[in-house]
């Protein structure tokens, strides 16, 4: 079969370039589809860290300002791994452009900038993804196999948490590179944006939507030096938040992000309790799934650990043999192959703006229920 090529423009290549440059360098080797990723354009400022960058992972041609990786004739798919700020103004211009999307989460700093982004892009009517990627671990993706199966028969509880500890120290400073997660301005918010975003898009392909939450939030260090004046500035982000909520499944949720966990540098961990099994997850041991059957005999019940390695489970048939691990890179590789088969088949893969649209709403009620101390109602994604 004759294969078309994809000619790749990516935005920033700080952590995500690099994980999405390996994505699209890997996925031809291990999965099969009409179209295969070139890895054409990447932009950056920094003109000697993005040539290092583009020589090192293997980029055609570099660009110093994004807005050329969108003029180009040659990119067929803008890749978005820039601070959340930039992510509306440079998705709605590549949509313009005809240029099909694959932004990095979340889909924008709140519910409106998102609500412009969809109603862009789908009148641009070309490709999306918001590379939501904990949706491909194989262990996550076989906990939605077993939930659509109806194991686990009416859920009661969906559990997540998102712990980390690298902003105790107070004199780090706010803003600029590597720090733009401290600053409001570039991140929108803390925690809630950064880590629950994903716990949220999680939850919501596994077990449906969130109606309402009620959430308390916290900012632990006050004021940090902004990097860009030099100066003590007011921090704006959430620190730290909690939040309940009602599925409308009926089932209960209960969120827990922080950057003040000490000892915890990526705990992503989720639980989902039903009438007749459970599920557990934990980033840590990202390639196992716990599960608990009530409906094995009684003398044999407990929890098993399925080491996610059978060629039978999601995603693993295309790689080593049954009992040898992937890890983290592997889900962008994964989202990369879902792309390039939504592209085969005409039917887009998921999380679309569309579908990431629903976690920027529930962001914005969560963060709207800590500052008023109330519960908050989640718009329906219309
Ligand atoms: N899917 C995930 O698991 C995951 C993990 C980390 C980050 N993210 C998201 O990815 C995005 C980037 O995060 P990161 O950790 O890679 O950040 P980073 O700070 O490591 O890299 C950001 C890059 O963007 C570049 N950049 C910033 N403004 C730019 C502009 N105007 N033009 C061109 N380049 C610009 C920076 O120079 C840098 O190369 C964020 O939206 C973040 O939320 C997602």
């Amino acid at each position: 079969m004759s294969k078309k090529k994809l000619n790749v423009g990516i935005i920033g290549y700080g952590f995500m370039g690099r994980t999405h440059a390996n994505a699209f360098r890997k996925v031809s080797n291990f999965f099969e589809s009409g179209h295969v990723p070139v890895l054409k354009a990447a932009c950056g400022r920094d003109q000697a860290k993005l040539k290092a960058y583009a020589d090192k992972w293997g980029w055609e041609s570099t660009e110093s300002d994004w807005r050329a990786i969108i003029n180009r004739s040659d990119i067929d798919v803008v890749d978005i791994c820039t601070p959340n700020d930039s992510h509306a103004e440079i998705a709605i211009a590549a949509a313009r452009a005809g240029k099909m999307v694959m932004c990095e989460k979340p889909l924008s700093l709140n519910g409106p900038q998102g609500e412009e982004m969809v109603r862009e892009i789908e009148k641009a009517g070309v490709a999306n993804m918001v590379w939501y990627n904990y949706r491909r671990v194989p262990a996550v993706t076989l906990a939605k196999q077993i939930i659509e199966s109806g194991k686990l028969g009416r859920i009661f509880h969906y559990r997540a948490k998102f712990l980390q500890d690298w902003t105790i120290n107070a004199d780090l400073p706010q803003g600029g590179a590597g720090l733009w997660r401290l600053d409001a301005a570039a991140a929108g918010s803390g925690v809630t944006g950064d880590l629950l975003a994903h716990c949220i898009d999680t939850a919501v392909w596994l077990n449906g939507s969130l109606d309402t939450v009620s959430a308390m939030t916290e900012t632990f260090v006050k004021e940090r030096v902004h990097s860009a004046t030099g100066k003590k500035e007011k921090v704006g982000i959430d620190d730290a938040c909690t939040f309940m909520g009602r599925f409308s499944n009926g089932s209960l949720a209960t969120f827990e992000s922080t950057r003040y966990a000490r000892g915890h540098k990526a705990l992503y961990t989720l639980e989902i309790n039903g009438e007749n099994a459970s599920i557990a997850w934990d980033l840590h041991d990202l390639h196992r799934l716990q599960f608990f059957d009530y409906k094995d005999e009684g003398r044999f019940r407990g929890w098993r650990s399925i080491h996610v390695t059978d060629s039978d489970h999601p995603y693993m048939g295309n790689w080593w043999v049954p009992g040898l691990q992937i890890g983290y890179e592997h889900t962008f590789v994964h989202q990369v192959a879902d792309f390039l088969q939504g592209l085969d088949t005409g039917k887009f893969a998921s999380p679309t703006f569309r579908d990431a649209l629903e976690t920027q709403y529930i962001c914005d009620a969560v963060l709207e229920s800590a500052a008023t101390g109330s519960w908050v109602n989640v718009p329906k994604v219309s």
